[in-house]
């Protein structure tokens, strides 16, 4: 377990650039945590390390954005989505065991379908500790 804490969002997303290089093609990072913790801060700093400069947006609509560049990131989020059945979720497939890195927002709504070598990231608030604390866990 790695524990981190940030203060501004600009760090949450360095952090993103900084636990990248950790990463290899076929990693995939479940980021979970509440709304507005940081999770798409995070996304961002990764699409930094690997991507072409494109901007991150949040797929809310439609469930996963791909950005190209040395390593392609895929960065679902799944928010709307409610303990899918594994056949509704068949197509994620590509993208998991494709050479990406797959960065999954509130991946606890579709636990059940993560390959095992899934990493837990969970973001949090502590309000006793400013508006703009947050806590980074990685397991
Ligand atoms: N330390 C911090 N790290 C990340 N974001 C921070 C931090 N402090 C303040 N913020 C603010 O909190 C918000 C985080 O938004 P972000 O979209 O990254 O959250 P999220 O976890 O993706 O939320 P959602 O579940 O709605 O997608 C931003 O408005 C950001 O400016
Ligand atoms: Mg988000």
């Amino acid at each position: 377990m790695e524990r981190f804490e940030t203060s501004t969002a600009e760090e949450t997303r360095a952090l993103g650039r900084q636990l990248a290089k950790d990463l290899a093609p076929g990693a995939i990072l479940a980021l979970v945590g509440d709304l507005g913790c940081g999770k798409t801060a995070f996304v961002k700093g990764v699409v930094d390390a690997f991507g072409d400069g494109e901007e991150v947006t949040s797929p809310t609509f439609t469930l996963v954005n791909e950005y190209a560049g040395t390593v392609p990131v895929y960065h679902f989020d799944v928010y709307r989505l409610d303990h899918p059945s594994v056949e509704e979720c068949d197509w994620m497939d590509d993208y998991f065991f494709a050479d990406g890195i797959c960065l999954i927002e509130w991946a606890d709504n579709i636990r059940e379908v993560l390959p095992e070598h899934t990493v837990r990231i969970v973001f949090s608030k502590n309000p006793q500790k400013g508006e703009d604390y947050r806590e980074i866990i990685l397991c």
